[in-house]
């Protein structure tokens, strides 16, 4: 769903009153629902499926389980029970494939140690496939899309493009090498980045996902009161994505992102397919972290330290006028046209 209609669908509905142990839920479009529970402690729970982004279905197995588990280490959580989604067509795919759809999944799930407890099928005339996630978190260290202050530094964990380039690949425009990158990012658990950020005092995370690096960042910078200044490179980018978006390839969502979330921006002198790619759909992508200044450098070698690809994008400000606003060039002064 579009970010407008998932707003005006949810306005539409009269909310009940909202139990005290509720700690986060839809209202502040957070990554996660979280449900005090125990002393000190809170339940982190999503769920996320989806059709699928890549053709070897092992390796979309991995992607849709580490794209479910995104959400609870936005959270700051740790993942510890599962339960599978798998919507099948009566024909077209094979059960060996379903059987490796299945396996990659386990696979992942194994790798972030958390239980498949059961889940659930549905004849649907398209494939989809992912999961319902509950994770476990210190409330004290809770990583909410609400906690980011001025000063704070920003970090993204993985490198964007993840859209433009699937929607490449399914137009047969991608080589293997790059398949392969892709691939092996998307299926890449935030797991590693998620703990180094709780480590270092990290006070707000959202992974990038549907709604692009914009529509999450602003959805940041608005539940959190401030506004975040973003200096734009292709360093941000998987090799080629860039290449693809001058070429005018761009997955349906793309445009939506934009539409919706433009006016939140002020994109300065930011090219367009540089800027086109910030509001490409992810799946299964990375971070977005606001740390404090004084832990910022620690916090960047840290990730290093633990083989996370990182790069620094820029500095929570006080609340503007727009909640993301754009400079071109490094240290350069927001240029306007
Ligand atoms: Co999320
Ligand atoms: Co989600």
């Amino acid at each position: 769903m579009g970010p407008g209609d998932l707003r005006s669908a949810l306005s539409g509905v009269k909310q009940p009153r909202r139990d005290r142990r509720v700690l986060v839920d839809h209202t502040t479009l957070d990554d996660a629902g979280v449900y005090a529970y125990g002393r000190g402690e809170c339940l982190v729970q999503t769920v996320d499926f989806f059709t699928p982004v890549v053709d070897d279905p092992y390796d979309f197995g991995q992607i849709a389980a580490a794209n479910a588990l995104s959400d609870v280490y936005a959270m700051g959580g740790r993942p510890i029970t599962s339960l599978a989604l798998l919507c099948l067509p009566d024909a077209g795919v094979p059960p060996e494939a379903v059987v490796e759809i299945l396996r990659g999944g386990q696979d992942k799930m194994s790798e972030a140690g958390a239980s498949i407890l059961g889940g659930h099928t549905v004849r649907d005339p398209e494939l989809k496939f992912g999961y319902a996630v509950t994770g476990v978190a210190s409330r004290r260290k809770l990583l909410t899309n609400a906690g980011a202050r001025p000063g704070d530094r920003l970090f993204l964990t993985k490198p964007l493009g993840t859209g433009v380039l699937s929607t490449a690949l399914k137009q047969g425009k991608l080589g293997s090498a790059t398949l392969k990158r892709l691939t092996r990012g998307m299926a890449t658990l935030n797991r590693v980045a998620s703990e180094v950020a709780v480590e270092f005092g990290a006070r707000a995370a959202t992974d990038i996902t549907g709604y692009g690096l914009l529509g999450h960042a602003s959805q940041l910078a608005d539940a959190s009161g401030v506004t975040l200044r973003l200096r734009p490179s292709v360093e941000w980018l998987l090799p080629r994505a860039l290449e693809c978006a001058r070429d005018g390839i761009a997955p349906g969502g793309l445009a939506k992102n934009r539409d919706f979330y433009a006016p939140k921006v002020e994109s300065g002198g930011i090219a367009s397919a540089l800027l086109d790619t910030l509001f490409d759909p992810q799946t299964s992508g990375g971070l977005l972290v606001a740390v404090p200044a004084r832990r910022a450098r620690a916090f960047e070698a840290a990730l290093r330290r633990r083989r996370v690809w990182s790069v620094a994008v820029g500095e929570v400000v006080g609340r503007g006028e727009r909640s993301i606003v754009l400079e071109t060039g490094a240290g350069g002064s927001g240029a306007r046209p």
